[in-house]
Parts: structure tokens; sequence; C-alpha cells
């Protein structure tokens, strides 16, 4: 444990199924620091909707659900469960559909601005591993770490196509492909916040290395940089 300094926050950002999910968990058992899922929190703002049958594209009604939004997580050892409302979303959250929906959400400039109070409060002492797009350009452009995963097209639709069949979901890898494409196109070209490395962000390319290298990578920097 890195509990010897002020408190700090470790900013993981990358596309979907780099690995980044399973990487900040782990970041943040080690270190025992609290977790920040912030595309599950799009995710999770994208099921209210369609549960509202709200139109996606409207960011006005969209933004609007954010004033009574109602979610928590419960992590533990190997997985963070999301409520919405106090119902566990587990099983919905994952699908690829809310994976669209929720990056049809994230689109709107005004979903983006609205959340930021609530993501930001998820930095508590000890320290704070956030997960995302934006963690280390826009929603905390002073975290002490940033890193960027990487990963080519194919390693990712391939692990996702294992989350899913593990899950008892049924997926075809050049589907998942072609989505991953798609949203990644959708992401790195929004007006706001696109997805990108931060100038000092660490850049790591995981499609050759498993999930216990690059978290002992990561944490290897954070060690040799932390008193
Ligand atoms: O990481 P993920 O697949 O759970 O993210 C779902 C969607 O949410 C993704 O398509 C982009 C969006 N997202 C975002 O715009 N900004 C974040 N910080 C996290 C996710």
């Amino acid at each position: 444990m890195t509990h010897n300094t002020s408190p700090y926050v470790v900013a993981i950002d990358g596309p979907s199924g780099s690995g980044k999910g399973s990487l900040a968990l782990r970041v943040a058992r080690e270190l025992g620091f609290h977790l920040l899922d912030s595309g599950a929190i799009y995710r999770l703002l994208a099921l209210k909707c369609l549960q509202q049958g709200i139109d996606l594209d409207d960011e006005d009604q969209v933004a609007s659900q954010i004033e009574d939004f109602k979610i928590r997580f419960e992590v533990g050892e190997e997985l963070s469960i999301p409520y919405l409302d106090d119902v566990d979303m587990t099983a919905e959250l994952r699908r690829e559909a809310t994976g669209d929906a929720a990056s049809q959400v994230a689109r709107h400039p005004r979903v983006r601005e609205r959340l930021l109070g609530l993501q930001r409060d998820f930095f508590r002492p000890p320290g704070l591993v956030a997960d995302g797009r934006d963690m280390g350009t826009v929603v905390f452009p002073d975290a002490k770490f940033k890193f960027f995963l990487h990963a080519s097209v194919e390693i990712r639709a391939q692990r996702r196509y294992k989350q899913l069949i593990n899950m008892g979901l049924s997926a075809n890898i050049p589907n998942l492909q072609a989505d991953i494409a798609e949203r990644d196109e959708r992401d790195q070209n929004r007006s706001v916040s696109p997805l990108r490395p931060a100038e000092d962000a660490l850049v790591v390319d995981s499609s050759l290395l498993d999930l216990a290298q690059v978290t002992n990578l990561v944490l290897s920097h954070i060690r040799e940089n932390t008193g």
C-alpha cells in the first residue's frame, strides 16, 4: 500500500476493450484506493434513459436525467457491482447495446459537463484510480499519474468476445470488431472530450501483454515515483 503520501489520482484512459477496466480494479486494490469506472456511469445513464423512453439524441432530455440519478457501486475483490435506483444492473451494463447507447449519450456536451461533479466526488482519501476516456484530460487534469492504454481492434474484439461468452451472452468476433471500430470513431471524433491521450500520459500498448504484466508495469511506475 502507498499511503504515506497525500491523496492522489491515477487516471487510466483508453478505448473499450483495451483492458483498462480490469487494470484499474487491480491497481485500485493494490494501492487500497477508491475506484471510478466512468464508463459505467455513462452506461447507467444510458440505461436510465432507455428505461424512461428518452430519445438518446435529445441532449436536454438526457441531461435532465442527471438531476435525479441515483447510482452506486459495490466494489469487491474481482468486480464492481453497479446499481441504478438500488437495482443491480450488472447483466444489462456490459451488453454491447448498452455500450452503444452510452457512447451516444456521452457525445452531448451538457451531459459531460453535468457529470463532472459526480465523477470528481469519487476522489476521497487515500486516493482514486479513475478509469475512462477523459480522466487525465478533463475530469482530473491534475492527476499525479496518467496512463493511456492502447490495444489493436482485433485483440480488443477477442477480449470482449471472451468476456461476453463468460457472462453467458452470445457474441461474434467480426460484429464485435465492427462495433469497436465504429465506437472508436465516434469517441475519437466527438466535439467534446474526444478520446486521446493527455500530453503527459504514459502510453502503454497492451496488445502483447497480459493483465498481470500491464498491472506490474503500471504499479512499478507508480511506486518508483511516490515517496
Ligand atoms: O469504457 P466503456 O466501454 O464502459 O464506456 C462506454 C461508453 O461511454 C464509451 O463508448 C464512451 C463513453 N465514455 C466517455 O465518453 N467518457 C468516459 N470517461 C467513459 C466512457
